[in-house]
């Protein structure tokens, strides 16, 4: 039987498996949630064996675990190493679901729940397609390698430990991954760029404690006040980022792949709806598709401090709080780009008060070319099972993972993804439409046999 019908056959049987998994609350983040997270590990690694993978086994790490597992039964046939995520974010707030995070509900074409596009929807669309391949030959058409991580949420630490141990066993002719976005409904996408992320925390201290603000204001520094003028003085009037030597490594946007992203179905008004924003602000000279793919941006991702409870205090806080974050394109160095915000920092801020700067987490930004053969299998799969044909994008999200083992085993890394950029990922309602999910089956399906008929 043709393989899209027989996918097509297992609709309620895909869905009913996706529940299972959907069901399990594997929240990285929060150390209530361990069990279900080994509850998720155990069950991948379950669901990877009956596809028909060997070697398959539940790593323990000093964090979360890892899922491996294994089919080397076509010789001369391509390897591929598959890789994605069975964690997730938090679910909070949970008073903006409209159905709760963890009990999968299916409305309008779109199925919610936390982690139905981010990414156990997208790790599950692959499952699906090798079981069916398995079901058509009774074994699989292409070697593969597949690699399911707990912590990618959270920086992906163990992770990074784990394939400097193996090396030799992750090797693969090419990194498959599904963990990003399509450039809009009906638009299969294959991504070629990444930004990279340097993440950081800040804790400017004044006063040695709160005070009273009438008896000690006017004297005193106020620690919210200088963080938030610090922060008013990180952007210039064009929206570029005021930090010394912050673009000294930028790589520009040849002249060629600016008309290639301009060609792109790219609809700055989707992109404003989808933002919900009154109207769009952005580094002048840009448009929008390169001020998210191709540019550095800094972003303040939370502030704290003070008093915010019912009604007033009058208090000057002894300390504000902020979390903040670059986002990082080639050839920026996230390491250098640290110590460039930390220097400036440091010098912005006045000598009435003090400040502790952390580095949370760092990775590293990822553009390569797609001319790989690879890539044309990847191309006519994704009509195969759209019946459209992708274009070629990059994003603006980040997986460092990805280009850790470009660095490292010079690979092609085929980054074909079925969410979209309006499904909620990281937010309350997040969802996966049902068509991307299903066509994504189809797709990885006869991308993978593809690659067997090279
Ligand atoms: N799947 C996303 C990355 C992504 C999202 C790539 C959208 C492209 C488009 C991944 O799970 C994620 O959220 N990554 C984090 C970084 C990580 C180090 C925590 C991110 O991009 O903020
Ligand atoms: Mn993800
Ligand atoms: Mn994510």
């Amino acid at each position: 039987m043709d393989l899209n019908q027989y996918i097509d056959r297992k609709h309620d049987e895909h869905l009913k498996d996706l529940y299972e998994l959907l069901r399990i609350p594997s929240v990285s983040a929060q150390s209530q949630h361990k069990a279900d997270i080994e509850r998720a590990a155990t069950w991948v690694a379950e669901r990877l064996r009956r596809v028909g993978l060997e070697n398959v086994e539940v790593v323990p790490t000093k964090l979360h675990p890892l899922v491996y597992g294994e089919s080397l039964q076509a010789p001369g046939k391509p390897t591929v190493l598959f890789y994605g995520h069975y964690d997730v974010q938090p679910p909070e707030p949970l008073d903006l679901w409209t159905s709760p995070p963890f009990e999968p509900t299916v409305r309008g074409g779109n199925l919610f729940g936390r982690g139905t596009a981010d990414d156990k929807g997208q790790v599950h669309i692959h499952i699906r397609a090798l079981d069916a391949l398995h079901q058509a030959a009774g074994k699989l058409p292409i070697n593969i390698k597949v690699l399911i991580e707990g912590e990618e949420e959270v920086g992906s630490e163990s992770l990074w430990d784990y394939v400097q141990q193996n090396k030799s066993k992750l090797a693969a002719g090419a990194l498959v991954v599904s963990d990003t976005s399509m450039l809009a409904r009906g638009v299969p996408s294959i991504t070629y760029g990444l930004r990279g992320l340097s993440y950081y925390e800040l804790e400017i201290t004044g006063p040695a404690q709160d005070l009273h603000s009438g008896v000690f204001g006017g004297a005193v520094p106020n620690p919210l006040t200088v963080l938030a003028e610090l922060f008013a003085k990180l952007h210039d009037k064009n929206f570029r980022v005021a930090i010394p030597g912050f673009y000294d490594d930028v790589a520009p946007v040849s002249r060629s792949e600016r008309k290639a992203l301009a060609a792109l179905p790219f609809k700055p008004k989707d992109f404003l709806k989808t933002v919900g924003a009154p109207a769009l602000c952005g580094e002048k000279g840009y448009s929008v598709a390169e001020q998210v793919w191709c540019r550095p941006t800094l972003e303040l991702n939370g502030i704290w401090g003070g008093y915010i409870s019912e009604g007033a205090k009058t208090v000057i806080p002894a300390k504000a709080h902020a979390k903040f974050s670059t986002r990082l394109v080639p050839d920026q160095d996230p390491a250098k780009i640290a110590r460039l915000v930390e220097r400036h920092i440091r010098k912005l801020l006045p000598k009435t008060v003090t400040c502790k700067f952390q580095v949370l987490s760092t990775g590293k930004p990822w553009v390569a070319p797609y001319t790989h053969p690879f890539f044309e299998v990847a191309h006519n799969a994704l009509e195969k099972g759209f019946g459209k044909r992708a274009v070629f994008i990059r994003e603006g999200g980040s997986i460092p993972f990805v280009t850790q083992m470009y660095d490292t085993f010079k690979v092609p890394c085929v980054l074909l993804g079925f969410g979209l950029p309006d499904e909620n990922a990281h937010a309350p309602d997040e969802h996966i439409a049902l068509e991307n999910y299903f066509g994504g089956i189809k797709a990885v399906a006869n991308f993978y046999s593809g690659l067997a008929a090279l």
